[in-house]
């Protein structure tokens, strides 16, 4: 049997979406403590086990839960119901610019964010030149993040995110932000991640991306997992629903 890197057992998440806001303050005082709101599954009964090693591809519409799957990973949201049990080191690497202070320098982000993720500041120093070198930043490693273009964000986020050496990857789409160059880079990460025998669960709009990397593929449909199986029947399934041409 093969093991598993990521188990997500009946996973679901929801959301509160608040409506009429107020208004007026006579309004807001006429409403009292009682708030309206709608309750939105954005993941509902989510289960499926990522086998170690593998590459693992999380694919479905806009909106359709997958970062919010990622973000309940990395556990920066927790699911209502469900569990999610993950053996060994994770490192996630989501929207873009989440995880750093805009005001610090990319030196001084690459130490908060080492240590968020679980280095000592000894490690970090031993890793700081690989990190901004595979950033390709460091000509504005001393400038405040907030300065930075996407792409460079993306870089350096990445760039800290495999010197973490984890042994399970998240990645968020932001790899498209990144130019040719840097993405072809990142894929290569992923090879060698792969190679030694870690797990790597990216989202990606790209189906031959996703094609190309994965070996498995869940694709999700408005918080409900579809399919989750071998990448390509998977992309292709999904694919086949689209209106032709998109
Ligand atoms: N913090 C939140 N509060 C309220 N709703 C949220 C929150 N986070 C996500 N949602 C809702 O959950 C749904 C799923 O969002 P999610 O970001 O997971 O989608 P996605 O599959 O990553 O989409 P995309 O391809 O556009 O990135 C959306 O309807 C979104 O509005
Ligand atoms: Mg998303």
């Amino acid at each position: 049997m093969t093991e598993v890197a990521v188990k997500v057992d009946h996973v679901t998440k929801s959301f509160r979406l608040y409506h009429e806001r107020n208004q007026s303050l006579k309004s807001a005082v006429m409403r009292g403590r009682t708030s309206v709101h709608d309750t939105f599954l954005a993941l509902e009964d989510v289960t499926l086990d990522v086998p170690m090693g593998s590459t693992f591809g999380l694919i479905g519409s806009n909106g359709s839960g997958k970062s919010t799957l990622l973000k309940c990973l990395a556990n920066i949201y927790y699911p209502n119901s469900g569990t999610i049990t993950h053996f060994g080191k994770i490192a996630a690497m989501l929207e873009v610019g989440s995880g750093f202070h805009a005001e610090l320098s990319g030196r001084e982000n690459i130490f908060l964010n080492g240590s968020i993720l679980g280095m000592t500041k000894k490690e970090v120093t031993k890793k700081l030149d690989e990190i901004i070198d595979f950033s390709g930043v460091e000509q504005f490693i001393d400038q405040p993040v907030k300065n930075y273009s996407s792409g460079m964000y993306v870089r350096l986020g990445f760039a800290i995110a495999i010197n973490v050496d984890p042994d399970i990857l998240v990645v968020d789409e932001v790899l498209a932000v990144g130019d040719g160059e840097f993405q072809e880079k990142c894929f290569q990460k992923f090879r060698d991640f792969k190679a030694a025998g870690k797990t790597v669960i990216l989202v990606s709009h790209s189906m031959e991306t996703v094609e190309a990397m994965c070996d498995y593929a869940a694709w999700l449909n408005r918080g409900t997992l579809e399919i989750v199986g071998p990448a390509a029947p998977t992309i292709r399934a999904y694919l086949d629903t689209l209106p032709t041409g998109a």
